[in-house]
């Protein structure tokens, strides 16, 4: 097969390919479909890079291999040697021409399991290997991409530094559920010690270790210097709920600010989930419009209601106080004190003011313990950011910045300070006001994909039972 510069279906679709019109190019891809009779066959190629299919075009007489053609089915994967031409069928503005096909790949059309259309997003679960070859989830891995880059844009642009915070800790930075243990002691034998207990110290790093569930409290020893940074990684949790909203395994983005209230933290969070929403507004348009087809009609509207509405921000009493007035009877009865369940969220969000809803200053009992104590004595400083059809979907909070209000709730929540001790330490030398959040990555995919279970918003779910691929 003669060597010729390989064209992605991207470029040829969404640029400008005048220049190759008429000229033979090379594509390279997986075969969706192929169609046609005995004398002209009808390649649907893609190659991940965009959406849409290009048309490959086999004259059957001229190209003379039967052999060959035979085995280009759904799922094969191919070189096309051909000419850049302008369409005559509608739906495609270039095809191309074959002249020469490679085969890399064959799928067998007996057992290749993406051989029909119309799989359950269950079913393509079960096939996590093999799911990015459908149009479904190269729109979802492509927008979970431009939404990634999105992110370290807007920080950049803002002069925030991305901090690499550690995924295996010593500290529980949020008290609440359980941890995934890291050890390389053996579980079968492990080192006792006097009272019979597991000997961490002889573990590895000589200590009880887990994988994070944040990097908050890592990431306020930066802005404590930097000023502005910000996480982007994979946190873990070991909580045994098995939601469309929860996974054990998800990325978090923790912005940090140094001198930022609660005030501050809050234009942040909704300038910064508006600059990303209207970021892939602008460029996914394809992919979302093949989401909105195939599973949320309101899709596009609903970005475009984020990016239009200031969003509501009212106190958690006054919250409570708007659902116990409600009327309604919620699976989860309302009083003050609990923890808003998704169904209260959604209420605030959906029936009440029918736009994204910030609530603060929340029980401290229900808020973790670096959360700065208000006045009060009752609430803290917390903030969380809520979405219609997703609930939360940010949590954040300005900081407690001083030692004795800290080392006290430490203390009353049974923390061990031997492993927070460093974070008090930022308390005693340079203190300083401090605010940020957690964006939960698969959360705000949910909502801009508009797909309805987070296990199909990230390419290798983590979930209770779950860790096949
Ligand atoms: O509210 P959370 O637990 O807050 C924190 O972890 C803080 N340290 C954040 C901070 O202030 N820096 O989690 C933050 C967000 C939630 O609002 C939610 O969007 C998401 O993380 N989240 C999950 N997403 C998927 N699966 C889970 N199990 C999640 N738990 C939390
Ligand atoms: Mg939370």
């Amino acid at each position: 097969m003669i060597r010729l510069q390989r064209q992605k279906v991207f470029d040829l679709l969404k640029k400008d390919s005048s220049h190759l019109l008429n000229k033979e190019i090379n594509v390279k891809g997986w075969v969706r479909t192929r169609r046609g009779n005995k004398n002209v066959a009808f390649i649907a190629l893609n190659d991940g890079s965009i959406i849409h299919n290009l048309q490959i075009v086999v004259d059957v007489n001229a190209f003379q291999n039967d052999e060959l053609l035979r085995k280009v089915t759904t799922g094969a994967c191919i070189s096309v040697n051909g000419k850049l031409v302008a369409s005559q069928g509608k739906g495609q503005a270039v095809e191309v021409q074959a002249s020469e096909i490679h085969l890399y790949g064959t799928a067998d059309p007996e057992k290749y399991p993406l051989q029909k259309k119309g799989h359950t997003l269950e079913f393509l679960r079960e096939i996590a290997h093999l799911r990015p070859r459908t149009n479904t989830f190269g729109a979802v891995f492509r927008i979970r991409h431009a939404l990634s880059f999105a992110i370290h844009r807007f920080f950049n642009e803002n002069g925030f530094f991305y901090l690499h915070t550690p995924i295996i800790t010593g500290s529980d930075a949020e008290g609440a559920g359980a941890m995934f243990r890291v050890t390389t002691l053996d579980m079968q034998n492990p080192p006792l010690d006097e009272q019979g207990k597991v000997d961490y110290s002889q573990d590895f790093f000589g200590k009880e270790t887990n994988l994070t569930v944040s990097g908050q409290l890592e990431g306020e020893l930066g802005a404590l210097a930097l000023s502005n940074i910000y996480t982007f990684g994979p946190t873990f949790r070991a909580e045994n709920s098995n939601t469309s909203r929860h996974l054990s395994e998800f990325w978090m983005i923790e912005p940090e600010m140094a001198f930022y209230d609660i005030h501050d933290n809050m234009d942040l969070a909704e300038s910064f989930l508006k600059y990303l929403i209207r970021y892939l507004l602008e460029h996914c348009d394809d992919d979302l419009a093949f989401l909105e087809k195939m599973y949320d009609k309101e899709l596009t509207a609903r970005l475009n209601m984020i990016v239009g509405k200031q969003f509501e921000r009212i106190t958690y009493t006054d919250a409570v106080e708007i659902l116990e007035n409600s009327g309604r009877t919620f699976e989860y009865p309302v009083k003050w004190g609990i923890d808003l369940q998704a169904e209260h969220e959604r209420y605030l969000v959906e029936q009440e003011f029918k736009r994204p809803v910030i609530i603060t200053d929340y029980p401290k009992d229900i808020k973790a313990f670096y959360m700065k104590l208000n006045d009060d004595g009752k609430t803290v400083r917390a903030m969380d950011v809520l979405f219609p059809k997703i609930g939360e979907i940010v949590g954040g909070s300005q900081r407690e910045e001083t030692y004795e209000k800290l080392y006290g709730r430490v203390k009353e929540m049974g923390i061990h300070e031997e492993d927070v001790w460093w974070y008090l330490e930022t308390r005693k030398f340079g203190t300083a006001p401090h605010s940020g959040f957690g964006l939960g990555f698969e959360r705000l995919m949910l909502f801009v994909t508009g797909m309805g279970n987070i296990r199909d918003v990230i390419p290798f779910p983590r979930a209770p039972q779950s860790a096949e691929f």
